[in-house]
């Protein structure tokens, strides 16, 4: 059931690319070019979930705000996708931990829309969070990647993931799809709305296409991180800097690590660094830095290559994540790790694939059992 991989975590980072297809299949529709439209975006393909469609039209641009709920892993797909959303769809987008939402007595109206993000479903805290905001009369849109688990079944929507059943406690397959199934309510969402240019749309729905076969090459990292994390068993801390959707991967980086290699791990905004962050930086200190791309976001890659500049002047060890052919980095970086191009919003379901290896391997040279990490369950059903 493994498929011949030694862990439910190793088959699924690999299943990834089949996941995100899956999770597209059927909502981008309408191009020329073939049946699942994305071939020819240019030709009036559109993004188009039939679940919020029968939400209706004006339900959707009586929106003025969403909050995002979640917890874990899945808060960082949601931190992600708020980028996205708020970019296409131009609705103000906060992502808040289902547990602090729920006691801060938050504002709420009909006007809200809660959006909730679980792999499960069943997270205790989550599904209290959609209770109470849907008593509250906000509109409540459920990401979930269990059909017919309790939190889809108390929403208002479900737009599910397909990334099919995710056996290992560390999310990965599950983490991807997550982000994809945001961005895919954000097009639709400024579809509808008026607010995503045609441009933009053909944009995004072009780098959806492209997505299975840059998250298969980004797989193929594999053999280089399994020797990066073989010389690094013995770490004691790691940390990872990213800037604007980065960020949230740079978290997700950190939190696979303390999960399944129980490694103190610290993700950072690169900029927040010389806010006190870069203190901890010694000589050898390991830093991933999640580059991105120089053509496509290029203020924020001259941004993140002074910030490298200044970690590896005080010592540290950096890896760098990088796009295919960006050589600025090169002076600078210990390691490299190379990624298909991809556009400046897409990068993370890219860049937390060798992040996922990592953790996997470092787990794996450690000894520990990487499916089933000590004090951990898949599914967190008590508050
Ligand atoms: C991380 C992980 C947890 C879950 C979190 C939410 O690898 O598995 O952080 O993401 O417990 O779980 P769901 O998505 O089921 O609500």
């Amino acid at each position: 059931e493994k498929g011949g991989w030694p862990s439910f975590m190793a088959k699924e980072i690999t299943e990834q690319p089949e996941a995100i297809a899956n999770t597209v299949r059927g909502r981008i529709v309408g191009g020329t070019a073939d049946g699942d439209g994305a071939a020819d975006a240019a030709g009036g393909a559109r993004v188009e979930i039939p679940e919020l469609t029968e939400l209706g039209d004006d339900t959707l641009r009586n929106i003025d705000r969403i909050v995002i709920i979640a917890c874990g892993t899945a808060s960082y797909a949601g931190q992600i996708g708020a980028y996205a959303i708020e970019q296409w769809a131009r609705v103000p987008v906060e992502v808040q931990l289902s547990h602090e939402f729920r006691y801060r007595d938050p504002v709420l109206d009909e006007r809200t829309a809660v959006i909730s993000v679980s792999q499960s479903g069943e997270t205790m805290d989550t599904l209290m969070a959609v209770k109470y905001a849907k008593d509250r009369g906000a509109l409540s849109v459920s990401v979930c990647n269990t059909q017919s688990a309790t939190i889809p079944r108390e929403s208002d929507a479900a737009v599910y993931t397909h990334a099919g059943p995710e056996v290992a406690v560390a999310s990965t397959k599950a983490f991807t799809a997550q982000i994809a199934a945001l961005y895919l309510i954000g097009l639709h969402l400024g579809r509808v709305r008026g607010t995503l240019s045609d441009a933009d749309a053909a944009a995004a729905i072009r780098a959806f296409d492209a997505l299975p076969s840059a998250m298969a090459e980004a797989v193929e990292t594999h053999e280089q991180i399994a020797q990066l994390a073989h010389w690094m068993a013995d770490t004691r801390s790691v940390l990872f800097l990213g800037r604007h959707v980065g960020y949230p991967a740079a978290l997700e980086g950190a939190l696979k690590l303390k999960e399944i290699a129980y490694i103190h791990a610290e993700g950072f905004a690169a900029g927040e660094l010389k806010h006190g962050p870069i203190a901890l930086i010694d000589h050898g200190q390991p830093v991933f830095v999640l580059v991105p791309s120089p053509r496509k976001a290029p203020v924020m890659h001259s941004k993140v290559v002074s910030n490298i500049q200044e970690i590896r002047a005080r010592g540290a060890r950096v890896i760098a994540i990088v796009e295919k052919g960006d050589t600025a980095v090169l002076p600078y970086a210990d390691d490299v790790i190379r990624l298909p191009l991809t556009d400046a919003l897409f990068e993370p379901l890219v860049q937390v694939v060798p992040l996922q290896w990592f953790a996997l391997e470092l787990s794996t040279a450690k000894g520990l059992d990487v499916d089933q990490p000590r004090n951990l369950a898949k599914s967190v059903t008590v508050e």
